[in-house]
């Protein structure tokens, strides 16, 4: 049965029992920073464990069946070398959030297992947890499970998540039943009896039943406390691979039929069959290949941190195998349509976003690789310095990897193709001392960092977060709280002192979400502070940094809060940002995502994923949808709601971002494109209408990094500044060219083109020049029977230079040296080789004389650097007396 049959009968099953089917979510887990990649099916549906009702289409799911992509990265290392370990696989699931439990979950997975996928009874196994009475006795009276094949097992096999009672995490959990398939003696080991017994392979878990009833609160390590959820749940996972292996009766899930055309393909381009030691390199790629594309279909950009970084890892790690397969070129970017084809008819976005997949693996194939030329280059200089029977030392392999990416395990086995070893000890030692040293530098910033956080977080204790006003206004009165100068906490600060004020309530905004902090002024009688900027501590305590022009400040005071009116103009670039947003991704596609911004008064700048610049077409056209959007003057309003809600109604949030249950949505009331919105969560300021923009201009567009494109832009004044500048410069351009603004590119033509004719002009003028000079008597002397010439001749150019030398020849020299600015040839005539001359030796004895390098055989010579005038006088005294 191929595995898109098992996934769909499953799927259909499950609907059978009122379950709503949904799509996979994306492999980036939504609003969740806890977690890397989504790992696990139930992950997407966290929220409805802990109470949040399911609304999907308007409508409350109790059930819901997935079958989800999965990455777990915890163990990549061991991936390929054994054919069990993997990263990227998909886990089909049933879930009830408060309604079905334990007797529906445990029937329905025996009733799916055996009638539908036709699995024979006697070879299935199952086990419970130790105290879990009840799902023993559903096996055993109720499925007819003999007691012999039920097992009841601890918190480590029969908990999940694994051992969380003692060792987190945190959240929704619960015992849990897994089912096991028995493949037989031959797979196993003597001491494997059933499952969670000795080291075979013979008992399979294919299925995990999860009743998840607490969330584990407390410690870490614990133990916990197991707080028992709002509803009873049910978490179920079964693993599509291993069942699609069994069922294709093939020994891994590698030799399924959604990985094996991956290790043909493989075998096929480097020649290498799929067995032995070798085999390792098949897998290896063939499983981290799958898993880059779909990270990359799913808007994950290689990056030096985070979800990034990781697929940096795999992907070099999948070309390093590829290496030592003998495939030294840039190839696993070939290998990501057949990615597509095997799993883009239930993950489409794999085939959608293929083109900027390729185009991404394959730039980043490509870095790798001149890093690896690199790196072996290095290698084998370090090799060739060893004697026979040394080894490499362990920091200079530490080096290698730390400047070229290049990975232990490679260093030694081309170390070991040499006949060295390496110091394996000595590289880890370098390592740790390095992570040492890092570690050192963070503890240091963190013991900086808390100092001057104690005092904010008595206050936060005390009076709770800033109040904020300026969504709505932009001067307010408030109350001094606390003065901050460093660690210190003042009570009054005079002229000249920069302090942190704290107010109970203003309305500045504080930097955030890519909006710059406000400036201003703190006002109150007698006295006057400049605010330079705001931040806010992550408690939300709004921190005014200012310096107090006139009179003392006193905590206690109450101050007028004015800020600048140019947050206006902060404001019309935060709404344009957003518009922006909202045009990439219809002008470019879905896979646009914001990669960072800066809304300040004067520009914007904004950073998202996509693989390639930007053609001048696109930009107008996202410019233009901008534009339609303020002219149109829709209103902008936004509002608070839960989270999940948010989501729901689509809006834009940033991923990796951290958001409270409560969201701000900021919403354009209309848009020029049917189908086509702005709304996203945000917390700054915007403004009231688009048609405050006044307008939006793109300033320019390049690379940030790999994957990742900048647009710089400016909207309302800035914009009419920017427009006017280059009006300005433009007429400052005609007037100096002395014509009207509307010929300047005639011109411009006429003058290159005038350029050129004068260039061309130049040069015949040139060779004019050399032609009569050449034409001109030489006067030729002689020395012991044969005559010599030396010509100086500015200008001339290498075959100029060996022509003129040549001419000199045909018109009786037998030694003819021409010299033109620093450059010479020298050529002899056939009577002056007949005499034993030879031009490198005789070149070669000039420039002992007159300096500069160079040589020649036979009848020419030439090189540079020599001086004219020794090299003039030299000549004679190195030729043959008779
Ligand atoms: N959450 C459980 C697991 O990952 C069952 O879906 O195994």
């Amino acid at each position: 049965m191929r595995t898109a049959e098992i996934r769909e009968k499953y799927l259909s099953f499950f609907e059978g029992k009122g379950h709503l089917r949904l799509p996979s979510f994306s492999l980036i887990p939504e609003n969740d920073p806890s977690l890397l990649f989504t790992s696990a099916g139930m992950a997407p549906l966290k929220p409805y464990f802990l109470g949040a009702k399911p609304i999907f289409g308007g409508k409350e799911w109790r059930r819901i069946t997935t079958c989800q992509e999965c990455l777990r990265v915890g163990d990549i290392e061991n991936v390929g070398r054994t054919s069990r370990h993997n990263t990227y696989f998909e886990m089909l699931g049933n879930f009830s959030f408060g309604d079905y439990f334990k007797k529906e979950a445990i029937l329905w997975a025996w009733e799916f297992l055996t009638d539908h996928l036709k699995l024979d009874p006697a070879r299935l196994w199952v086990t419970v947890y130790q105290d879990d009475d009840e799902a023993y006795a559903i096996w055993r009276d109720l499925v007819g499970v003999p007691e012999e094949r039920i097992g009841r097992f601890g918190e480590d096999e029969n908990y999940w998540p694994g051992g969380a009672i003692t060792h987190g995490p945190n959240g929704p959990s619960g015992p849990c039943s897994e089912i096991f398939y028995d493949r037989g003696p031959a797979f196993g080991t003597p001491d494997e009896t059933g499952p969670n017994t000795g080291s075979g392979d013979r008992f399979v878990e294919i299925w995990n039943l999860v009743f998840t009833q607490y969330d584990r609160q407390g410690p870490i390590p614990g133990p916990g406390i197991l707080k028992p959820l709002p509803q009873k749940n049910i978490d179920t996972g079964m693993g599509l691979y291993r069942v699609a292996a069994i069922l294709q009766d093939v020994e891994d899930f590698y030799r399924t039929d959604t990985f094996f055309p991956l290790i043909e393909q493989v075998a096929l381009w480097s020649g290498k069959p799929y067995e032995g030691k070798a085999s390792v390199s098949h897998r290896v790629i063939a499983d981290h290949v799958r898993a880059v594309v779909a990270a990359l279909a799913d808007g994950v950009t290689f990056a030096n941190t985070g979800r990034g970084y990781v697929i940096r890892r795999l992907l070099r790690r999948a070309l390093r195998h590829g290496y030592l397969l003998g495939l030294k070129g840039p190839f696993l970017h070939r290998l990501a349509p057949v990615v597509a084809e095997l799993l883009g008819d239930f993950y489409p976005e794999m085939r959608e976003n293929l083109p900027m997949v390729e185009k991404q693996i394959r730039l980043e194939e490509e870095r790798f690789l001149e890093t690896l030329e690199g790196g072996l280059k290095r290698l084998d200089a370090l090799l060739s310095g060893l004697k026979p029977g040394e080894v490499l030392p362990g920091q200079e392999a530490f080096r290698l990897y730390d400047t070229y990416g290049f990975p232990l395990d490679l260093t030694v086995e081309i170390a070991a193709e040499k006949g060295f070893g390496v110091d394996t000890e000595g590289f880890q030692q370098a390592l740790e001392a390095q992570q040492e040293r890092s570690r050192a530098a963070m503890a240091f910033e963190r013991e900086i960092f808390k100092k001057g956080a104690q005092v904010l977080e008595e206050l936060y204790a005390e009076r709770g977060a800033t109040e904020f006003l300026g969504y709505g206004a932009l001067e307010a009165e408030g109350e001094v709280l606390a003065l901050l100068a460093g660690d210190q906490s003042l009570g009054e600060a005079g002229p000249g002192t920069e302090v942190q004020v704290v107010l109970d309530k203003t309305p500045f905004y504080a930097e955030g979400g890519g909006q710059i902090g406000d400036f201003g002024l703190l006002e109150w009688p007698g006295g006057r502070a400049r605010v330079e900027t705001t931040q806010k501590t992550e408690r939300g305590i709004f921190l005014h940094k200012a310096r107090v022009e006139e009179g003392v400040l006193r905590v206690g005071e109450r101050v007028r809060a004015v800020v600048d009116p140019g947050r206006r103009d902060t404001e019309r670039h935060h709404t344009a940002t957003h518009l922006l947003h909202a045009a990439l991704r219809a002008v470019l596609g879905p896979h646009v995502r914001q990669a960072g911004s800066l809304v300040a008064p004067d520009r914007l700048r904004f950073d998202f994923t996509h693989p390639e610049p930007l053609t001048p077409e696109e930009l107008e056209r996202i410019e233009l949808l901008v534009n339609r959007w303020v002219m149109a003057d829709f209103p902008v309003t936004w509002r608070y709601m839960p989270l999940e809600e948010a989501k729901r109604e689509g809006a834009m949030a940033l991923f990796g971002e951290k958001y409270g249950e409560v969201v701000r949505v900021v919403r354009v009331e209309g848009s020029p494109l049917p189908g086509l919105e702005s709304k996203e969560l945000c917390g700054g300021t915007h403004v009231r209408r688009t048609g405050e923009i006044g307008a939006f201009l793109i300033q320019k567009e390049e690379a940030v990094s790999a994957g990742v494109r900048r647009i710089e832009a400016v909207a309302g004044e800035a914009a009419i500044r920017f427009a006017r500048g280059i009006l300005n410069r433009q007429r400052a351009l005609a007037e100096r060219l002395s014509v009207g603004e509307s010929a300047l590119e005639e011109r411009l033509e006429k003058l290159l083109s005038e350029l050129k004719a004068k260039e061309r002009e130049v040069e015949s003028l040139k060779a004019r020049l050399v032609q009569a000079e050449l034409r001109k008597e030489v006067a030729l002397s002689e020395k012991g029977g044969l005559r010599y010439a030396v010509v100086e001749m500015p200008g001339l150019d290498g075959e100029a230079l060996r022509q003129a030398a040549d001419d000199l020849v045909e018109r009786g020299a037998d030694v003819a040296l021409v010299l033109s600015e620093g450059r010479a040839v020298l050529k002899l005539s056939k009577k002056a080789k007949e005499r034993g001359l030879e031009a490198g030796s005789l070149f070669r004895a000039l420039t002992e004389r007159a300096g500069g390098r160079g040589g020649g055989k036979g009848a020419l010579a030439q090189g540079a650097g020599l001086d004219p005038a020794t090299a003039k006088e030299a000549l004679p005294g190195l030729l043959p007396v008779e």
